[in-house]
Protein backbone atom coordinates (compact mmCIF):
# COMPACT_ATOMS: atom_id res chain seq x y z
CA UNK A 1 0.00 0.00 0.00
CA UNK A 2 2.62 2.08 0.78
CA UNK A 3 4.63 1.30 -2.02
CA UNK A 4 1.68 2.38 -4.05
CA UNK A 5 1.23 5.80 -2.69
CA UNK A 6 4.50 6.66 -3.40
CA UNK A 7 4.59 5.28 -6.88
CA UNK A 8 1.45 7.71 -7.59
CA UNK A 9 3.24 10.58 -5.77
CA UNK A 10 5.89 10.33 -8.33
CA UNK A 11 3.57 10.00 -10.83
CA UNK A 12 1.61 13.11 -9.76
CA UNK A 13 4.98 15.20 -9.66
CA UNK A 14 6.17 15.08 -13.04
CA UNK A 15 2.18 15.48 -14.38
CA UNK A 16 1.91 17.85 -17.52
CA UNK A 17 -0.62 19.24 -19.82
CA UNK A 18 -0.38 20.62 -22.98
CA UNK A 19 -4.59 21.28 -23.27
CA UNK A 20 -7.13 21.87 -21.25
CA UNK A 21 -8.83 18.54 -22.19
CA UNK A 22 -5.35 16.60 -21.43
CA UNK A 23 -5.97 18.71 -18.31
CA UNK A 24 -9.42 17.16 -17.81
CA UNK A 25 -8.45 13.98 -18.28
CA UNK A 26 -5.82 13.78 -15.78
CA UNK A 27 -8.28 15.40 -13.24
CA UNK A 28 -10.69 12.66 -13.88
CA UNK A 29 -7.65 9.87 -13.70
CA UNK A 30 -6.30 10.77 -10.57
CA UNK A 31 -9.22 12.74 -8.49
CA UNK A 32 -12.28 11.84 -9.80
CA UNK A 33 -14.43 9.40 -7.53
CA UNK A 34 -13.46 6.51 -10.27
CA UNK A 35 -9.64 7.64 -10.13
CA UNK A 36 -6.86 6.05 -8.78
CA UNK A 37 -6.59 8.14 -5.61
CA UNK A 38 -10.15 7.62 -4.26
CA UNK A 39 -9.18 3.83 -5.09
CA UNK A 40 -6.62 3.93 -2.42
CA UNK A 41 -9.32 5.49 -0.45
CA UNK A 42 -11.26 2.11 -0.67
CA UNK A 43 -8.44 -0.32 -0.58
CA UNK A 44 -7.99 1.92 2.95
CA UNK A 45 -10.35 -0.28 4.26
CA UNK A 46 -8.20 -3.84 4.10
CA UNK A 47 -5.25 -1.68 5.67
CA UNK A 48 -4.13 -3.31 9.41
CA UNK A 49 -5.19 -1.10 12.26
CA UNK A 50 -1.85 -0.65 13.45
CA UNK A 51 -1.31 1.32 10.22
CA UNK A 52 -3.67 3.26 9.45
CA UNK A 53 -2.93 6.11 11.03
CA UNK A 54 0.47 6.25 9.07
CA UNK A 55 -1.37 4.95 5.54
CA UNK A 56 -4.10 7.70 6.42
CA UNK A 57 -1.42 10.83 6.61
CA UNK A 58 0.35 9.66 3.68
CA UNK A 59 -3.18 9.13 1.11
CA UNK A 60 -3.83 12.69 2.04
CA UNK A 61 -0.57 13.94 1.47
CA UNK A 62 -1.24 12.62 -2.19
CA UNK A 63 -4.54 13.71 -2.72
CA UNK A 64 -3.39 17.49 -1.70
CA UNK A 65 -0.35 17.18 -3.87
CA UNK A 66 -2.50 15.94 -6.69
CA UNK A 67 -5.36 18.74 -6.07
CA UNK A 68 -2.55 21.66 -6.01
CA UNK A 69 -0.58 20.14 -9.24
CA UNK A 70 -3.63 20.22 -11.08
CA UNK A 71 -4.34 23.85 -9.96
CA UNK A 72 -0.92 24.78 -10.90
CA UNK A 73 -1.44 23.72 -14.50
CA UNK A 74 -4.66 25.25 -14.54
CA UNK A 75 -3.26 28.46 -13.78
CA UNK A 76 -0.42 28.19 -16.41
CA UNK A 77 -3.34 27.54 -19.02
CA UNK A 78 -5.58 30.56 -17.77
CA UNK A 79 -2.34 32.64 -18.47
CA UNK A 80 -1.34 31.30 -21.89
CA UNK A 81 -4.07 29.67 -23.42
CA UNK A 82 -6.22 31.99 -25.42
CA UNK A 83 -7.86 29.22 -28.12
CA UNK A 84 -10.22 27.83 -25.81
CA UNK A 85 -11.76 30.52 -24.31
CA UNK A 86 -14.27 32.28 -26.40
CA UNK A 87 -13.06 36.43 -26.79
CA UNK A 88 -13.34 37.59 -29.83
CA UNK A 89 -10.34 40.48 -29.63
CA UNK A 90 -11.66 41.59 -33.20
CA UNK A 91 -14.92 42.95 -32.11
CA UNK A 92 -15.75 46.43 -32.03
CA UNK A 93 -15.80 48.00 -28.63
CA UNK A 94 -19.09 48.87 -27.24
CA UNK A 95 -19.51 52.68 -26.77
CA UNK A 96 -18.41 53.97 -23.33
CA UNK A 97 -20.81 57.28 -23.18
CA UNK A 98 -18.38 60.13 -22.08
CA UNK A 99 -18.99 62.73 -19.37
CA UNK A 100 -18.35 66.19 -21.29
CA UNK A 101 -16.59 69.31 -19.11
CA UNK A 102 -19.07 72.09 -18.01
CA UNK A 103 -19.10 75.07 -20.18
CA UNK A 104 -17.64 77.48 -17.65
CA UNK A 105 -14.38 74.60 -16.84
CA UNK A 106 -13.88 74.97 -21.10
CA UNK A 107 -13.92 78.35 -21.00
CA UNK A 108 -11.57 78.69 -17.75
CA UNK A 109 -9.31 76.40 -19.56
CA UNK A 110 -9.26 77.98 -22.64
CA UNK A 111 -8.50 81.71 -20.57
CA UNK A 112 -5.26 79.73 -18.75
CA UNK A 113 -4.44 77.94 -21.95
CA UNK A 114 -3.82 81.17 -23.78
CA UNK A 115 -1.99 83.35 -20.84
CA UNK A 116 0.05 80.37 -19.94
CA UNK A 117 1.25 80.52 -23.56
CA UNK A 118 2.01 83.90 -22.51
CA UNK A 119 4.34 82.87 -19.61
CA UNK A 120 2.11 82.64 -16.75
CA UNK A 121 1.46 80.18 -14.53
CA UNK A 122 -1.52 78.97 -12.42
CA UNK A 123 -2.20 80.34 -8.83
CA UNK A 124 -5.01 79.25 -6.46
CA UNK A 125 -6.64 81.05 -2.77
CA UNK A 126 -9.26 79.94 -0.84
CA UNK A 127 -12.67 80.70 -1.72
CA UNK A 128 -13.05 81.18 2.59
CA UNK A 129 -11.20 84.27 2.95
CA UNK A 130 -10.32 86.80 5.52
CA UNK A 131 -11.22 90.78 4.92
CA UNK A 132 -7.28 91.34 4.78
CA UNK A 133 -6.53 89.72 1.64
CA UNK A 134 -10.19 90.56 -0.33
CA UNK A 135 -10.25 93.96 1.04
CA UNK A 136 -7.42 95.17 3.32
CA UNK A 137 -4.54 94.41 0.76
CA UNK A 138 -6.05 95.66 -2.19
CA UNK A 139 -6.36 99.29 -0.46
CA UNK A 140 -9.75 99.78 0.11
CA UNK A 141 -10.46 102.16 2.45
CA UNK A 142 -12.72 101.11 5.88
CA UNK A 143 -15.99 102.41 4.95
CA UNK A 144 -15.39 101.63 1.22
CA UNK A 145 -18.72 100.20 -0.01
CA UNK A 146 -18.00 96.99 -1.32
CA UNK A 147 -17.03 96.03 2.24
CA UNK A 148 -20.94 96.39 2.50
CA UNK A 149 -22.86 93.92 3.94
CA UNK A 150 -25.40 93.36 1.03
CA UNK A 151 -21.58 92.40 -0.92
CA UNK A 152 -20.06 90.41 1.09
CA UNK A 153 -21.31 86.62 2.48
CA UNK A 154 -19.72 87.15 6.23
CA UNK A 155 -19.68 83.79 8.40
CA UNK A 156 -21.30 84.73 11.26
CA UNK A 157 -19.31 83.48 14.33
CA UNK A 158 -16.22 85.22 12.97
CA UNK A 159 -16.51 88.62 11.63
CA UNK A 160 -13.60 88.84 9.83
CA UNK A 161 -13.89 85.25 7.90
CA UNK A 162 -15.47 86.21 4.25
CA UNK A 163 -16.50 84.16 1.42
CA UNK A 164 -14.62 86.10 -0.86
CA UNK A 165 -15.90 88.41 -3.33
CA UNK A 166 -13.47 88.64 -6.41
CA UNK A 167 -10.29 86.73 -7.27
CA UNK A 168 -7.81 89.88 -6.53
CA UNK A 169 -7.53 87.94 -3.40
CA UNK A 170 -4.70 85.87 -4.98
CA UNK A 171 -3.18 88.66 -6.06
CA UNK A 172 -2.10 89.35 -2.69
CA UNK A 173 -1.70 85.70 -1.46
CA UNK A 174 0.76 85.25 -3.81
CA UNK A 175 2.66 88.78 -3.57
CA UNK A 176 2.97 88.60 0.41
CA UNK A 177 5.31 84.81 -0.22
CA UNK A 178 7.07 85.66 -3.38
CA UNK A 179 9.25 88.54 -4.43
CA UNK A 180 8.87 89.58 -8.25
CA UNK A 181 9.24 88.65 -11.18
CA UNK A 182 5.41 87.33 -10.57
CA UNK A 183 3.24 86.40 -13.41
CA UNK A 184 0.12 84.69 -12.33
CA UNK A 185 -3.04 83.65 -14.23
CA UNK A 186 -5.60 83.08 -10.79
CA UNK A 187 -8.88 81.19 -11.83
CA UNK A 188 -11.63 80.56 -9.31
CA UNK A 189 -14.94 81.31 -7.39
CA UNK A 190 -16.24 83.79 -6.28
CA UNK A 191 -19.20 85.14 -3.96
CA UNK A 192 -21.67 88.07 -4.04
CA UNK A 193 -24.80 88.36 -1.65
CA UNK A 194 -26.86 88.70 -4.73
CA UNK A 195 -30.65 88.18 -5.56
CA UNK A 196 -30.22 85.21 -8.08
CA UNK A 197 -31.81 85.72 -11.33
CA UNK A 198 -31.28 85.56 -15.02
CA UNK A 199 -28.48 88.03 -14.69
CA UNK A 200 -27.01 87.36 -11.37
CA UNK A 201 -26.05 84.74 -9.34
CA UNK A 202 -24.73 84.37 -5.51
CA UNK A 203 -21.41 82.65 -6.64
CA UNK A 204 -20.22 83.05 -10.11
CA UNK A 205 -16.36 82.74 -11.58
CA UNK A 206 -13.51 84.94 -11.90
CA UNK A 207 -9.92 85.00 -13.37
CA UNK A 208 -7.29 87.42 -12.23
CA UNK A 209 -4.22 88.24 -13.75
CA UNK A 210 -1.35 89.55 -12.11
CA UNK A 211 2.21 90.84 -13.76
CA UNK A 212 5.31 92.80 -11.48
CA UNK A 213 8.45 92.76 -12.47
CA UNK A 214 11.29 95.88 -13.06
CA UNK A 215 9.84 97.33 -16.26
CA UNK A 216 5.86 97.22 -16.83
CA UNK A 217 4.12 99.77 -18.95
CA UNK A 218 0.56 100.16 -19.52
CA UNK A 219 1.51 99.10 -23.30
CA UNK A 220 2.26 95.67 -22.04
CA UNK A 221 -1.37 95.41 -20.67
CA UNK A 222 -2.98 96.66 -23.54
CA UNK A 223 -1.53 94.42 -25.73
CA UNK A 224 -1.75 91.09 -23.46
CA UNK A 225 -5.18 91.66 -23.45
CA UNK A 226 -5.71 92.11 -27.26
CA UNK A 227 -3.75 89.49 -27.79
CA UNK A 228 -5.99 87.89 -25.45
CA UNK A 229 -9.21 88.71 -27.24
CA UNK A 230 -7.80 87.50 -30.53
CA UNK A 231 -7.66 84.00 -28.96
CA UNK A 232 -10.28 83.88 -27.42
CA UNK A 233 -12.96 85.66 -29.75
CA UNK A 234 -11.40 85.81 -33.52
CA UNK A 235 -8.58 87.51 -35.06
CA UNK A 236 -11.10 90.60 -35.98
CA UNK A 237 -11.10 91.19 -32.58
CA UNK A 238 -11.10 95.19 -31.44
CA UNK A 239 -10.68 96.03 -27.94
CA UNK A 240 -11.17 99.80 -26.39
CA UNK A 241 -10.17 100.57 -23.08
CA UNK A 242 -12.48 103.14 -21.33
CA UNK A 243 -11.08 105.26 -18.30
CA UNK A 244 -12.69 103.46 -14.55
CA UNK A 245 -11.85 103.49 -10.85
CA UNK A 246 -10.49 100.05 -8.70
CA UNK A 247 -9.37 100.79 -5.57
CA UNK A 248 -6.08 98.41 -6.50
CA UNK A 249 -5.36 99.70 -9.79
CA UNK A 250 -3.89 103.41 -10.47
CA UNK A 251 -4.46 104.24 -13.65
CA UNK A 252 -7.72 101.66 -13.90
CA UNK A 253 -9.83 100.70 -17.05
CA UNK A 254 -12.72 98.78 -18.46
CA UNK A 255 -12.03 96.61 -21.47
CA UNK A 256 -14.87 96.50 -24.33
CA UNK A 257 -14.27 93.81 -27.53
CA UNK A 258 -16.27 94.45 -30.25
CA UNK A 259 -19.08 92.62 -29.67
CA UNK A 260 -18.70 88.83 -31.37
CA UNK A 261 -22.28 88.36 -31.51
CA UNK A 262 -23.30 90.87 -34.30
CA UNK A 263 -19.68 91.81 -35.44
CA UNK A 264 -19.45 95.38 -34.14
CA UNK A 265 -22.70 96.07 -36.56
CA UNK A 266 -25.60 96.20 -32.99
CA UNK A 267 -28.01 93.55 -31.18
CA UNK A 268 -29.66 93.45 -28.08
CA UNK A 269 -26.41 91.47 -26.87
CA UNK A 270 -24.18 94.63 -26.84
CA UNK A 271 -27.72 96.79 -26.25
CA UNK A 272 -26.84 97.94 -30.00
CA UNK A 273 -23.43 100.22 -29.02
CA UNK A 274 -21.12 96.94 -31.15
CA UNK A 275 -19.35 96.71 -28.00
CA UNK A 276 -19.33 94.47 -24.87
CA UNK A 277 -17.73 94.82 -21.43
CA UNK A 278 -15.46 92.15 -20.56
CA UNK A 279 -13.37 93.18 -17.96
CA UNK A 280 -11.82 95.36 -15.61
CA UNK A 281 -7.97 96.07 -14.97
CA UNK A 282 -5.17 98.24 -14.57
CA UNK A 283 -1.23 99.18 -13.19
CA UNK A 284 -1.21 97.89 -9.82
CA UNK A 285 -1.77 100.75 -7.21
CA UNK A 286 1.61 101.18 -5.53
CA UNK A 287 0.07 100.83 -2.25
CA UNK A 288 -0.80 97.81 -2.82
CA UNK A 289 2.63 96.67 -3.85
CA UNK A 290 3.76 98.59 -0.74
CA UNK A 291 0.94 96.70 1.63
CA UNK A 292 2.20 93.31 0.36
CA UNK A 293 5.65 93.53 1.25
CA UNK A 294 6.89 94.52 -2.31
CA UNK A 295 9.17 97.57 -2.76
CA UNK A 296 7.18 100.59 -5.44
CA UNK A 297 10.45 102.28 -6.01
CA UNK A 298 12.01 99.34 -7.80
CA UNK A 299 8.67 97.14 -9.29
CA UNK A 300 5.59 97.99 -11.35
CA UNK A 301 2.82 96.17 -11.96
CA UNK A 302 -0.45 95.49 -14.31
CA UNK A 303 -3.29 93.14 -13.40
CA UNK A 304 -6.86 92.41 -14.99
CA UNK A 305 -10.03 90.27 -13.77
CA UNK A 306 -12.61 89.21 -15.77
CA UNK A 307 -15.75 87.08 -15.49
CA UNK A 308 -15.59 83.78 -16.97
CA UNK A 309 -19.57 83.62 -17.21
CA UNK A 310 -19.80 86.40 -19.09
CA UNK A 311 -16.41 85.87 -21.15
CA UNK A 312 -18.98 82.10 -21.57
CA UNK A 313 -22.18 83.95 -22.68
CA UNK A 314 -20.10 85.86 -25.56
CA UNK A 315 -18.70 82.84 -26.95
CA UNK A 316 -22.43 80.37 -26.13
CA UNK A 317 -24.84 83.03 -25.99
CA UNK A 318 -26.25 81.16 -22.73
CA UNK A 319 -29.60 83.69 -21.81
CA UNK A 320 -29.50 82.68 -18.32
CA UNK A 321 -26.87 82.46 -15.77
CA UNK A 322 -29.01 80.35 -13.82
CA UNK A 323 -28.23 77.56 -16.30
CA UNK A 324 -24.61 77.21 -15.32
CA UNK A 325 -25.25 75.84 -11.73
CA UNK A 326 -28.82 74.03 -12.15
CA UNK A 327 -26.76 70.66 -13.91
CA UNK A 328 -29.48 70.33 -16.37
CA UNK A 329 -28.60 67.29 -18.74
CA UNK A 330 -29.98 68.77 -21.66
CA UNK A 331 -27.84 72.08 -21.51
CA UNK A 332 -24.69 70.67 -20.44
CA UNK A 333 -24.71 68.08 -23.57
CA UNK A 334 -24.84 70.84 -25.54
CA UNK A 335 -20.99 71.43 -24.81
CA UNK A 336 -20.12 67.93 -25.99
CA UNK A 337 -18.54 68.70 -29.17
CA UNK A 338 -16.48 71.76 -27.29
CA UNK A 339 -14.71 69.19 -25.34
N1 LIG B 1 -11.71 92.58 -8.77
C1 LIG B 1 -12.50 93.28 -9.78
C2 LIG B 1 -13.96 92.89 -9.66
O1 LIG B 1 -14.25 91.89 -9.05
C3 LIG B 1 -12.02 92.96 -11.15
C4 LIG B 1 -10.67 93.57 -11.42
C5 LIG B 1 -10.55 94.83 -11.91
C6 LIG B 1 -9.52 92.85 -11.13
C7 LIG B 1 -9.34 95.41 -12.18
C8 LIG B 1 -8.26 93.44 -11.38
C9 LIG B 1 -8.20 94.72 -11.90
O2 LIG B 1 -7.13 92.80 -11.14
O3 LIG B 1 -6.98 95.26 -12.15
O4 LIG B 1 -14.79 93.54 -10.19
Amino acid sequence: MLEKIQQLLAEVNTLEAHSAEELEALRIKYLSKKGSISALMNDFRSVPAEQKKEVGIKINELKTRAFDKINSLRAEFAQTDTDDNDIDITRTAYPTPLGTRHPLTIVRNEIVDIFSRLGFSLAEGPEVEDDWHVFGSMNFADDHPARDMQDTFFIEARPDVILRTHTSSVQSRVMETTQPPIRIICPGRVYRNEAISARAHCFFHQVEGLYVDREVSFTDLKQVLLLFAREMFGEETQIRLRPSYFPFTEPSAEMDISCNICGGTGCTFCKHTGWVEILGCGMVDPAVLQLNGIDPTKYKGYAFGMGVERIANLKYQVKDLRMFSENDMRFLREFEAAN
